[in-house]
């Protein structure tokens, strides 16, 4: 659906993160710090850089062929590149502003994927989700007119089984929520939500970079169990 904007976000830091809850307790966060522009012109040179220098699978266009319908996608080690160590401290302070809000007690965030999507005319993603990590985003580097937006899905899938006609859209009843984004922007979510990226329309291309983050060392300091005993195990 369209039309239904962020009027449910609030500012938690305003030069960097915005917060906002979709339906029951799904945490949604986007916000466009200071600098972004710098940035994301940095982010978008580097990457055009790099398709000009036959990465695969960015190598199909030069080779002449048809792009692949739904656009290129980069190996997922960006985050591993010096180019990139700016926006990982940026995806690393908005994740912990997250983890505060939400107040979660934790020792450090790790991004354990970071690639970048590149959509010619038509490209899309469709609906999916980001399995195996807490938080996961997207930082706008390029949005061309028409192009900016991400759609979140309710994940309450019974939910939608009766949906009857409605007068008008709005957030009790609708199935999905369109967030606007635009360049130097990020939008952090749960890794388990689904969302989808319509096609872009226009004849320039869109270019986003996309991250997982989880919990550093997940599992020594996470999965064990938080009670505590009363009977010894020690024989
Ligand atoms: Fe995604």
């Amino acid at each position: 659906m369209g039309g239904l904007r962020t009027s449910f976000w609030r500012a938690a830091r305003s030069d960097t993160i915005a917060l906002g809850h979709y339906r029951a307790r799904t945490l949604l966060c986007h916000g466009r710090r200071k600098g972004a522009t710098a940035l994301q012109e940095r982010l978008a040179s580097c990457l055009i850089r790099m398709s000009r220098n036959g990465m695969p699978p960015l190598e199909v266009e030069a080779s002449g062929e048809d792009p692949p319908p739904n656009g290129w996608q980069t190996d997922p080690d960006l985050h591993q590149l010096p180019e990139f160590q700016e926006l990982n401290r940026y995806i690393l302070a908005a994740s912990n502003g997250v983890l505060n809000f939400i107040e979660v007690d934790y020792e450090e965030m790790q991004i354990t994927g970071c690639w970048a999507n590149i959509s010619p005319k038509g490209g899309d993603h469709p609906a999916h989700q980001h399995p195996n990590n807490f938080l996961s985003g997207v930082y706008y580097v390029s949005v061309p007119k028409g192009s900016g937006i991400i759609t979140f899905h309710d994940p309450r899938s019974q939910a939608h089984i009766i949906s009857p006609k409605v007068k008008r859209v709005n957030f009790y009843n609708a199935s999905t929520i369109d967030v606007e984004v635009r360049e130097g922007l990020m939008c952090l979510f749960p890794g388990w939500l689904i969302h989808s990226v319509p096609r872009n329309p226009s004849e320039e291309r869109r270019i986003s970079v996309s991250f997982n983050i989880n919990f550093a060392h997940f599992t020594e300091r996470v999965s064990p169990p938080l009670w505590r005993a009363n009977m010894r195990s020690r024989i």
